[in-house]
């Protein structure tokens, strides 16, 4: 575990001030601690039922697509909006100021999917609750959602109580 807290650096009053960014850059630039992260993500589902693995736009892809690589299962990216080409399913869902959204193609997953969901960060649970509720709208099963990091003052993982929740670090 400390091999993964001595790569993530903080940031102070970063995108605003009183924010402590948690920064993930030094993690993914380290190759040996990299393949750590990833494979500790997958590690409780290993020879589980899980079918495709999802991840949101943007660090989501780093971690989720590492995953599927490793698992040998299809990626499915959730992206912000206008920003996949064909017909798109959309769930919006509130930030602290005004709303968010995230889409993904309406054929991304087949109807039988178990999805594994991946992100960097559980904060308010806002992202991850919205990514779950889109990809049941699309016909897919969640099986569980892993982080890197979870905030747990913010209490996202109550956003998420019908899921299984895997988190590697907690602050
Ligand atoms: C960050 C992070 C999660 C989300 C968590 O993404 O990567 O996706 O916030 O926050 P929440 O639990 O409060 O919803 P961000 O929206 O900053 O997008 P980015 O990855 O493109 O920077």
């Amino acid at each position: 575990m400390n091999r993964l807290i001595n790569k993530i650096r903080d940031i102070p009053d970063f995108p605003k001030p009183g924010i402590l960014f948690k920064d993930i850059t030094p993690l993914v630039k380290d190759p040996a601690t990299l393949k750590l992260a990833v494979h500790q993500l997958m590690e409780p589902f290993l020879g589980s039922r899980i079918t495709a693995i999802a991840g949101m736009e943007a660090r989501g892809f780093i971690f989720g697509s590492l995953v599927a690589w490793e698992m040998g299962l299809p990626f499915i990216p959730l992206r912000k909006p206008g920003k996949l080409p064909y017909d798109v399913q959309s769930v919006s869902y509130d930030l602290e100021y005004g709303s968010a959204a995230l889409e993904a193609h309406i054929d991304a997953f087949e109807a039988d999917d178990k999805v594994l969901l991946i992100d960097d960060l559980l904060a308010t649970g806002g992202t991850a609750r919205a990514s779950c509720e889109l990809i049941e709208k699309l016909g897919a099963e969640i099986v569980a959602c892993a982080f890197v990091v979870e905030l747990d003052f913010l209490n996202g993982r109550e956003k998420l109580e019908n899921y299984r929740v895997h988190s590697l670090l907690h602050f």
